[in-house]
Formats: C-alpha cells, structure tokens, sequence
C-alpha cells in the first residue's frame, strides 16, 4: 500500500514537471513572440530608413526626376546609375573638385550617410523613358 506520503510527493513530482513544461510552453511561445517582434522592429526600421532616404532624395527628384527624367530638362539622370557612382560625383561637387551651376552648393548639404542613402535610392531605380 501506498504511503500518503509517496502519493504527495509523486503527485507534487508530476505537478512539477507540468509546471515545467508549461513554463518551457510559456518560454517557447515568448521567444516566437520576441522574435516575431523583433523581426517586425527590424522591418519598421527599415521602412522607416527608406522613407529617410525617398524623403532626402525627393529634393533631388525636382531637377534629376525620380524613374524618369524630367521632361524638357537636359539635367542628367540618376536612376538606375551605380551608387558608387553617384556618391563619387557628390564628393566631388562637395569639395569643388567638379564645376557647376547648383551641385557645388547642393552637395554640401548632405553629409555623407545621407549622400549613401540616396544614392541607393536612386541605384535601385529602374530608368524609364520620360512620360
Ligand atoms: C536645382 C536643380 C538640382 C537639384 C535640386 C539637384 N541637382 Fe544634381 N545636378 C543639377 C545640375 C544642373 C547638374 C549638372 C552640374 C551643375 O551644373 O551643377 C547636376 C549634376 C548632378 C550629378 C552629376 C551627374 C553626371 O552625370 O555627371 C549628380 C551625381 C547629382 N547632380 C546628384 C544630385 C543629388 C544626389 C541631388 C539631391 C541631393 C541633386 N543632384 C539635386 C541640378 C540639380
């Protein structure tokens, strides 16, 4: 016959244990709750960064267009132009290496982070033809 001693002690046994596995239950479903907060944190930021980086390139789209080029203008475009590219060009107005109308005094504007930014933006366009 069973003590009620052992009983206890083995009812407390699988109490335990089921405590356990809804604590690793709980600990399993706050970690997919972290991770799936922290992957959306990561696409906020993101978002966030390109809208950073459209908002710093939309002073350029006046002049440079955006996809296409700005009907009726010769200013060169840079959708779809190397990052590298752009960036190289920027530096180049920035410390009056490169003549200009505008750009000398336009590129001094941005510091270089900013510059990258937008010269990412304007590198994952796709040029099109003007409309
Ligand atoms: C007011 C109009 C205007 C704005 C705004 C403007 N640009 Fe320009 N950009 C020009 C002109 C005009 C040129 C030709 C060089 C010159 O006269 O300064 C040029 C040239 C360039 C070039 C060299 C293109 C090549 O093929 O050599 C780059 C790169 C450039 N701009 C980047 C930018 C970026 C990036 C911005 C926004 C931060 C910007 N520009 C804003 C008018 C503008």
């Amino acid at each position: 016959m069973r003590s009620p001693t052992t009983t206890c002690l083995k009812e407390s046994v699988i109490q335990s244990q089921a405590a356990q596995r809804a604590t690793r239950r709980l600990f399993c479903a706050l970690l997919g709750v972290g991770a799936a907060l922290s992957m959306a944190n990561a696409g906020a930021d993101e978002t966030l960064a390109a809208r950073q980086a459209a908002s710093w390139a939309s002073s350029c789209v006046t002049c440079h267009g955006s996809g296409a080029p700005v009907k009726g203008s010769s200013i060169p475009m840079l959708a779809g132009r190397s990052a590298s590219e752009i960036e190289q060009k920027m530096r180049a107005y920035a410390r009056g290496n490169t003549p200009g109308d505008v750009m000398q005094q336009i590129a001094k504007g941005y510091d270089e982070k900013a510059v990258a930014r937008i010269a990412q933006w304007y590198a994952q366009l796709k040029p099109q033809a003007s409309q």
